[in-house]
């Protein structure tokens, strides 16, 4: 008895049409080149090098010998969506009620739901590109349609055409979907912008899905412009978000959906039938991490800020790079002129000097020409991989 291959059945054509459209990603690829290498930096993936503290894995591990591994409530425990809702109100003040909160098996798994949500099969989703490919990936895994609408590179920077993202409006459009900061480009949404674009979805009646998980990384002046300043009752939002980046626990699997609370039922049920919720004793550590984590979380952001600072300066030397510092979140992308193709880029600065990026291409149209490196590492080691481009960008 086996389930081993059978050279004369192709079985991968039975499947289903959604399934089968699902692109290969673009980031895996290159670390399935690259992983293994000796002297590789990997700068190709979206998190630190830091493992999760010990004050949060102790209360997981805390929990778990106190024998909490039952079934557990599917919208998260009420003290961890209690404290969302009190962590929210420090960041953004405003009124939060722990009622708008869901816990889920990551920010991967909230943007499933919320796709899942509001739009069928044949919608469209409008967005900006280049970005995070996981999103169009999950429109597409649910039959609908990613409409992506390229960001300019100008010479300050990624700048955002609001006017071209809502002529890509049309009558099958369900949704927008932003990130803000912007992963890969780090661009971040002016507070105006924002307004705009709140104001667009309410004249046309559609769906707002925005991301801020890297809304603590940022590097302008004031607050971060977020869209909790924007919402009122009855606006068609929903916020994405995760524990893995403010609190390295990219490994954990954690997000959550912050809602209308008349939509917690419905959001509820796709839960039930999907995971039926997180682990408790990750819902505890969880808790800890968002009461007792602000010094980590400036930690975390001030090793970004100085790694932000080694990128620029490194690129600064070379008159082939396009490259501005982003406002937002722990990525720096870079074009070289003479290398058009990034996953020949990509491919180039593995083999040649030992450094893991990803290319541009990976994240929609509109990344082609770039690559996509993470600075949220310890300065030694990003200062080495930022001298071997810098010396590469000479030859
Ligand atoms: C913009 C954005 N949203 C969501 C996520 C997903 O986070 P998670 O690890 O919780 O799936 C990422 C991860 O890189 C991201 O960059």
């Amino acid at each position: 008895m086996s389930l081993l291959s059978d050279p004369g059945r192709q079985l991968a054509p039975a499947l289903s049409p959604e399934a089968r459209a699902l692109p290969d990603s673009g980031i895996i690829d290159v670390i399935k080149y690259g992983a293994g290498r000796a002297n590789l930096v990997p700068l190709w993936v979206g998190e630190g090098d830091l493992p999760t503290p010990e004050f949060i894995t102790a209360e997981a591990a805390r929990s778990l010998a106190a024998g909490e591994t039952f079934y557990t409530d599917q919208r998260g425990i009420p003290e961890l969506r209690e404290a969302l809702a009190q962590f929210h109100q420090r960041q953004f003040g405003g009124k939060f009620d722990a009622d708008m909160f869901l816990v889920t098996g990551s920010g991967m798994q909230s943007i499933q739901i919320a796709i899942r949500a509001v739009a069928s099969k044949g919608d469209e989703i409008v967005l900006p590109s280049p970005t995070w490919p996981n999103f169009p990936a999950a429109v597409i895994s649910q039959g609908a349609v990613p409409v992506e609408v390229p960001i300019g590179y100008a010479q300050n920077g990624w700048k955002l055409d609001i006017g071209r993202l809502f002529d890509a409006v049309g009558p099958k459009t369900r949704a927008i979907f932003v990130i803000s900061p912007g992963n890969p480009t780090g661009m971040v949404i002016s507070q105006s912008e924002m307004a705009q674009i709140i104001d667009f979805t309410r004249r046309h009646d559609l769906w707002l899905i925005t991301d801020e998980v890297y809304s603590r990384f940022f590097y302008g002046d004031g607050p971060v412009p977020s869209f909790w300043h924007e919402v009122e009752p009855g606006d068609k939002v929903l916020f994405t978000n995760t524990f893995s980046k403010n609190w390295a626990m990219t490994g954990w699997r954690v997000g959550w959906i912050a809602a209308p609370p008349e939509l917690g039922q419905t959001l509820e049920n796709i839960i039930h039938y999907n995971t039926s919720g997180v682990a408790k004793f990750m819902q505890r550590a969880c808790v800890v991490a968002l009461e007792e984590g602000e010094d980590f979380i400036a930690a975390q952001v001030a090793q970004a800020k100085a790694g932000r600072q080694i990128v620029g300066e490194a690129l600064a030397g070379s008159n082939r790079v396009r490259y501005a510092p982003p406002d937002g979140a722990f990525y720096g992308l870079f074009g070289v002129d003479t290398e058009p193709d990034s996953r020949t880029l990509a491919f180039r600065l593995i083999d040649e000097i030992g450094i893991g990026a990803v290319p541009g291409s990976a994240f929609g149209p509109g990344g082609e020409g770039f690559v996509r490196i993470c600075f949220q590492r310890n300065p030694a080691q990003l200062t080495d991989a930022m001298g071997r481009i810098a010396d590469w960008l000479k030859r």
